[in-house]
């Protein structure tokens, strides 16, 4: 059962770097990673998707508008065309770094350069984007999570790798191939709507889930204090206000998703 499997803390609040430090920097970059690890973040947050050339890369949306100057999918490029495009558009979002000559560090990183360079420092949270559109995308996760040694705990006891999604059909495909990896379900709610789940849905997610996601706005303290006697840890996306981070934490919540790791230092 998923909460046996790998177990996420309990009784820490984490604090989980939202595409690393996204609101400094520009979000699902090395140099977002780094700023995430200076700011003591327990997790970095990312979000992957398959190149036409079948690299895991990390992105967030499924197509490349927002971030270079271009259009198209992700599955219609190579990890070396989004490389070229994303250094060469410096990220629309560039916050005026790129201009300070960080531009290497902008280029849209394939996951296993992500754990090249941060793996035995840091741990992360995965979110498999879409994977209905990425047939074979689990297998090759866990492929690469076996070779950069992703898989168990570090050195305090904590899962180096997470994987989210809000695909149950992702995430049961990935139990299927290791039952040990911890994973969160996200979970929408409609606005204005307090989180809720029945008997039902909840004996399901204890099959396969560690936890879940829920966006801050839904999170009650009596569904989170259920949650957690049903064994499911709960965390908060996403919290960019030190008021919120508070309330989050007061209500019982094991952790937040938040742009801005050092949100609870001022
Ligand atoms: O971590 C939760 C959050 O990442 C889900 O939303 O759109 O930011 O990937 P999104
Ligand atoms: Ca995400």
């Amino acid at each position: 059962c998923g909460k046996d499997d790998g177990p996420m803390p309990e009784d820490e609040f984490l604090v989980i770097a939202h595409r690393g430090a996204s609101a400094y920097v520009p979000e699902n970059t090395l140099a977002s990673y780094e700023l995430a690890k200076d700011l003591d973040s327990d997790y970095i947050e990312l979000d992957i998707h398959l190149t036409k050339d079948g690299e895991l890369v990390v992105m967030h949306d499924q197509d490349v508008e927002s971030t270079m100057n271009a259009s198209g999918k992700i599955s219609e490029f190579t990890l070396d065309e989004l490389k070229k495009l994303s250094k060469t558009s410096r990220y629309k979002d560039d916050k005026g770094m790129a201009a300070k000559g960080h531009a290497e560090m902008y280029a849209v990183p394939a996951l296993r350069e992500v754990f090249d360079q941060f793996g035995d420092r840091m741990n992360f949270i995965i979110e498999l984007k879409n994977p209905e559109d990425y047939p074979g995308i689990e297998e090759k996760l866990m492929e690469l999570l076996e070779a950069a040694d992703m898989i168990g705990a570090d050195g305090d006891g904590h899962p180096k790798a997470v994987i989210q999604s809000f695909s149950e059909e992702g995430l049961e495909k990935i139990h299927a191939l290791n039952p040990k990896i911890p994973l969160l379900r996200l979970i929408s709610f409609e606005d204005g709507e307090e989180a809720q789940l029945t008997a039902e849905e909840i004996e399901k997610l204890q099959t396969y889930a560690a936890g879940i996601g829920v966006s801050y706005e839904a999170l009650t303290e009596p569904f989170i204090s259920y949650m957690q006697q049903e064994g499911l840890v709960v965390y908060a996306y996403t919290v960019n206000d030190q008021e919120t981070a508070l309330t989050m934490k007061n209500l019982g919540a094991n952790g937040i998703h938040t742009d801005r790791p050092d949100i609870l230092e001022k």
